[in-house]
């Protein structure tokens, strides 16, 4: 482990400790934007921005309901934080709070659910959606997005988490990885010399 590494993951620490330990939060119903196909919803996790395009252009398309799933408490800004907390909750089973949850899930038939591949699942705030969320008898439909590694053992993360769905084979697409983006910058950087 290089030098950098190591003091960046000693600054992590407290950052990761606060956030495993912040499981008070509850969320309160949001209003999702609304469609004219008030029977699908679009619901959809992103970090950098790859599986926002996905969710938007299906929900465009289907004139579907939007909805943005996102933690009560953010990830961090730097990337290799976000991974390391990632990583972290990923092996210890946590579900982060939502911000807040859907209105009238109920009224849904279908589900696309949206969602990047963190550590080789879904990411731990997906796992809180669907817990919050009764799907039962209804569809679900994944987009996913990797970044060049495939969907993981995210399809039985979605069995476990929506026993009662009916689970439709998902759309899956690689999409630019945010660390490719952030090793080129900084190579870059480094050879200007500023
Ligand atoms: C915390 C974290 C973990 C990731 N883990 C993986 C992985 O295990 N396999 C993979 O192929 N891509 C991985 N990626 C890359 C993303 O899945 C990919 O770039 C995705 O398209 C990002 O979607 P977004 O722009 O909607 O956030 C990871 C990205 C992040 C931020």
């Amino acid at each position: 482990m290089t030098a950098d590494l190591s003091r960046r993951m000693v600054l992590a620490a407290p950052v990761l400790l606060s956030a495993c330990a912040d499981t008070s939060v509850s969320a309160a119903p949001a209003d999702v934007k609304q469609g004219t196909n008030s029977k699908l919803l679009v619901a959809y996790f992103t970090r950098s921005g790859n599986t926002k395009v996905i969710a938007g252009t299906v929900q465009r398309a289907l004139v579907a309901d939007l909805f943005e799933i996102r933690p009560a408490k953010a990830y961090p800004e730097d990337y290799e934080q976000t991974v390391e907390q990632a990583r972290q909750e990923r092996d210890r089973g946590y579900e982060p709070p939502l911000a807040a949850t859907v209105k009238d899930i109920g009224s849904y038939d279908t589900v696309f659910l949206a969602f990047p591949i963190w550590g080789e699942t879904a990411p731990p705030i997906i796992r809180s959606f669907l817990k919050a969320h009764d799907l039962s008898g209804k569809t679900l439909r994944p987009l996913i997005t990797h970044g060049g590694f495939g969907p993981g053992n995210s399809a039985s993360v979605l069995k476990s988490h929506a026993p009662a769905a009916r689970i439709e084979q998902p759309f899956i697409m690689e999409a630019d990885q945010e660390r490719r983006t952030l090793n080129t910058v900084t190579g870059w950087l480094s050879q200007t010399g500023l």
